[in-house]
């Protein structure tokens, strides 16, 4: 058990503005000259760009330095970003990406022990405690989002149930027996949980989940609200990526519930403009940048994240939070003109009481526009006469309130296929090139 989280919040969590900055200033200047100093690529960039380490007086000073892109990571693939010789690599995870090379990020034991400090703070943040029981149904493997959460959990002195994802009859069976206090699983793939359970009459309150971690894919609020009342906990905003360390970079706290608290000891915030590069003031909408601060195998220096959101102040602790994910840049769809996120037409979907969260969105081409439709399921119990209606009443509201021409195709239940993770909310079926 970790005596630091046990008696409640690590220090530094309700430490003035001051001394946090303090921090970030001496840590940051670490980062960025270890990163210098020890990976090529840093130091060609860096050189390039006629900035070095030495530069670095304020923490302001940080925006002279280039980004790092998802790019330098696959053309360094596998190894050659890591600031650690290969044997202080006590682990790597790969995150798969659609395109080109997948990226591999590594961990030394230090990093792996941070790393379960941030994951314990999380589980904290949200309500966990020591003694609860954590039923973990992130994946287990090259994604993070398992043995990040199963670390955190155990640092936090609970007792985890390491069932990764998949096997939705046996997690709900272990859900029953076991009776967990907190789950730990993408938001999606909680959907079909709660189906499950709910075909066994255990949802809500004859559940004994509390809390749920939620993250890895985007989720709004009405996502939040249909889980929440549908089993009866709390859902919690978990945010992270592997190329800053995987889940833990930050949490939602309890006590205020409104985004994500960025662990900012170790994760050094920055919002940008996504086209310009421009360093966007706090509380403007742009694209998430994370400077690794503590990180030993694999010191990230300005990531562009392209998650969108805006950087918002502390509330429940010193530390930023920012405003739940709306997209990222590479989701955006361009409809006649029209920008959208699958996330806006999510929380229409959602706003309507007839249909089912189970959704996908599909793209053509004819001719020389791009069409959108909207493969959605109809709720198990209505009638089909209603189907019209139901589609009808989405097409207006997408219209009104996103201002596109959808076609909506209206399905039975199960017609869309189940995540066991991440779901795939976009199938893009236009010609390539
Ligand atoms: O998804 C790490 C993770 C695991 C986070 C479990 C939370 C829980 P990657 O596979 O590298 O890592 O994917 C990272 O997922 O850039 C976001 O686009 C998205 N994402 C992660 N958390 C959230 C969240 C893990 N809470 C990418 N809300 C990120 C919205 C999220 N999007």
């Amino acid at each position: 058990m970790n005596s630091k989280q046990e008696g409640g919040l690590h220090p530094i969590e309700t430490a003035s503005r001051d001394e946090l900055t303090a921090l970030q200033l001496q840590r940051l200047k670490w980062s960025v000259k270890h990163a210098y100093d020890n990976v090529a690529r840093y130091r060609e960039k860096f050189d390039e760009a006629g900035v070095h380490p030495a530069d670095i007086q304020d923490l302001s000073d940080l925006a002279k330095f280039p980004f790092t892109t998802k790019q330098d990571l696959r053309e360094n693939y596998p190894f050659a970003m890591f600031a650690v010789p290969e044997e202080d690599v006590v682990r790597v995870h790969v995150s798969s990406g659609t395109t080109g090379k997948p990226t591999v990020v590594g961990y030394s034991k230090n990093d792996i022990d941070m790393w379960s400090d941030v994951m314990a703070r999380s589980i904290y943040a949200s309500g966990g405690r020591p003694g609860d029981k954590v039923h973990i149904s992130y994946g287990y493997g090259l994604f993070t989002g398992g043995l990040g959460a199963h670390y955190g959990a155990e640092r936090l002195g609970c007792m985890v149930i390491p069932m990764s994802g998949g096997q939705t009859e046996r997690q709900i069976q272990l859900i029953a027996d076991f009776r967990p206090d907190v789950i730990m699983v993408t938001p999606t793939y909680c959907l079909n949980i709660i189906d499950g359970l709910e075909r066994q009459g255990m949802a809500g309150d004859g559940c004994s989940l509390r809390i749920g971690l939620f993250g890895a894919e985007p989720w709004g609020t009405e996502m939040r609200r249909e889980i929440e009342e549908r089993m009866c906990i709390d859902a919690m905003d978990l945010y992270g990526l592997s190329e800053i360390i995987g889940p833990g970079v930050a949490s939602e706290c309890i006590e205020t519930k409104d985004g994500p608290t960025v662990w900012e000891d170790h994760f050094y915030p920055e919002i940008i403009n996504p086209d310009t590069g421009e360093m966007l003031k706090d509380g403007e909408h742009g694209e998430l940048v994370f400077t690794s601060l503590t990180k030993e195998a694999f010191p990230v220096i300005r990531y562009r994240t392209c998650d969108l959101s805006r950087l918002l102040p502390g509330t429940a602790r010193t530390m930023r939070r920012f405003d739940k994910i709306t997209g990222r840049t590479d989701d955006m769809m361009i409809i006649r003109g029209v920008n959208i996120f699958p996330s806006q037409i999510e929380e229409l979907i959602l706003k309507q009481e007839d249909l089912a969260p189970h959704y996908q969105l599909e793209l053509s081409r004819s001719g020389n526009l791009d069409a959108l439709a909207v493969n959605v399921e109809i709720k198990p119990g209505v009638s089909t006469q209603a189907s019209d209606r139901v589609a009808a009443e989405l097409q207006h509201n997408i219209k009104a309130f996103i201002g596109v021409s959808t076609k909506i195709n209206i399905l039975g239940e199960g017609e869309i296929p189940r995540s066991q993770g991440k779901a795939q909310r976009v199938v893009d079926n236009r010609p390539k090139g």
